[in-house]
Parts: C-alpha cells; sequence; structure tokens
C-alpha cells in the first residue's frame, strides 16, 4: 500500500508499506531534494552554462522536477529533463501531495498527468519527458550533464546500486558531468569509483551528514 507521510519540514512524502520504503528522507522532504539535487546538482552545475541535460532516476512525487523547475524559471536555464519511473503513482495520490501549496506553484499536477515516453515543451527554455521503464532495461537515447540518482536504497534495491548500472550512467554521461546521490555508503562510494567516476563527499539536508557527487573527469 501507498501511504502519504508529512515529513518534518511539512512537506509530503510517500511510504510504500509493501517494500517498507521512504521516498524520501522523514527529516524533510523538500529540504533533502533542495540540498542535493538544487543546491548540490543544477545551480553547481549551472555555474559552467545555462543549458543543462538532466537525467532523474525515479520521477516518484514529482518534487525534483517541480523543483528545477522552478529553478530554470529563476534563473532562465535551459533545461531537458528526461525522468524514469517504473511504478508511476496513482493519481488520488499525486494529488493529494502539498508541494504546490508549499511552494507557491501550480503545475505539479500538469506533471504527473503529461503523457509518457514523449518530450513536452512545459514552458519556455524547460522540456520534460517521462518514461515510465525499468532502469535496467533502459537505453540513454543523449548524452547527459547532470543525474539525479534518486533510488531506493541498496539495501531494498541493490540491483540498481551496481558497477553495471553505473558505468551505463556514466557511458551516457558528457565529460564533466556530475551525479548526484543521497546514499553515502563507502560501497556505493567505491562502486561509482570502480564505474569510473570522481567522488566527492559534500555535507548533506539536515538528518545526513554526508551526501555522493560523482564527476566524470
Ligand atoms: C526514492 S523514490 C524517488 C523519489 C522521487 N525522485 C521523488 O522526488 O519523489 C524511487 C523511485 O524509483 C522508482 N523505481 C523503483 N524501481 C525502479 C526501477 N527499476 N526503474 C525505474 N524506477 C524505479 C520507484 O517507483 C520510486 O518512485
Amino acid at each position: 500500500m501507498i501511504e502519504l507521510i508529512v515529513t518534518k519540514d511539512g512537506s509530503h512524502t510517500i511510504f510504500d508499506s509493501e517494500l517498507g520504503v521512504w521516498h524520501h528522507s522523514v527529516n524533510g522532504a523538500l529540504q533533502e531534494s533542495t540540498r542535493i539535487f538544487i543546491e548540490l546538482g543544477l545551480l553547481e552545475k549551472a555555474r559552467e552554462g545555462k543549458e543543462i541535460k538532466i537525467f532523474e532516476m525515479g520521477f516518484g512525487t514529482g518534487l525534483n522536477v517541480l523543483l528545477t523547475l522552478i529553478e530554470a524559471r529563476k534563473h532562465n536555464y535551459y533545461i531537458d529533463y528526461t525522468t524514469l519511473e517504473a511504478f508511476p503513482l496513482p493519481a488520488e495520490k499525486y494529488e493529494a501531495l502539498n508541494y504546490d501549496l508549499l511552494l507557491d506553484s501550480n503545475v505539479l499536477q500538469q506533471l504527473h498527468q503529461l503523457s509518457w515516453n514523449q518530450k513536452h515543451d512545459v514552458m519556455d527554455g524547460f522540456s520534460l519527458t517521462k518514461i515510465q521503464n525499468d532502469l535496467l532495461e533502459y537505453r540513454f537515447a543523449q548524452k547527459m550533464d547532470l543525474v539525479y540518482f534518486d533510488a531506493y536504497s541498496p539495501n531494498t534495491q541493490p540491483e540498481l546500486w551496481t558497477e553495471e548500472v553505473f558505468r551505463k550512467i556514466y557511458d551516457a554521461m558528457n565529460t564533466g558531468g556530475v551525479l548526484m546521490t543521497y546514499c553515502s555508503k563507502t560501497v556505493v562510494r567505491k562502486t561509482l569509483l570502480a564505474a569510473g567516476f570522481n567522488v566527492e563527499k559534500h555535507p548533506g539536508p539536515r538528518g545526513k551528514r554526508e551526501v555522493l557527487r560523482a564527476i566524470k573527469v
């Protein structure tokens, strides 16, 4: 069963009771996504140029897309965003999410309603392609500059945190490309290194000492 939970910063997350996993940290979904994917990922990458191709593993609630869109609007970025999701949320769940309310926006529902496997121009300078597929099956169609690796944890889905998967992503990234993940486990860091990345540790959001930024040099 899928349940909506309010995290410590007031923003919702999803709890999947079958797998026993949350989509975000219970310390705050909004602060977690903002710190890891926006501050350490998007804003840092945008220092090099405003045209960025993003790949996200796990569309889920759509929070990372929404936060990226808000930043793109603010800073006039040109974002081509591809997000992968094997198990899209049912409408009654995404309709109840409180992100639009918290972020003073009105687009989250529209992002969820966009058809799958098709590119959409959501606004000037922001296109979104939602792909319904399994990461293990997916073949990249273009090179990416920034990857939000937001899979469930290695304990829950070890098959997604392998050298083979990271190498596939590495091969699909431009030189200088950045992969962000919330997981700082030593085994994940070593697997990213083995796949060819340089790996940096950075202070994480509240409740998480470190997160990883992997760079294709
Ligand atoms: C940690 S949650 C993602 C959180 C999401 N970025 C958000 O902001 O809500 C992981 C997501 O990956 C999806 N997923 C699980 N296994 C997958 C797979 N093999 N391929 C693609 N997506 C998968 C889940 O359904 C879930 O939505």
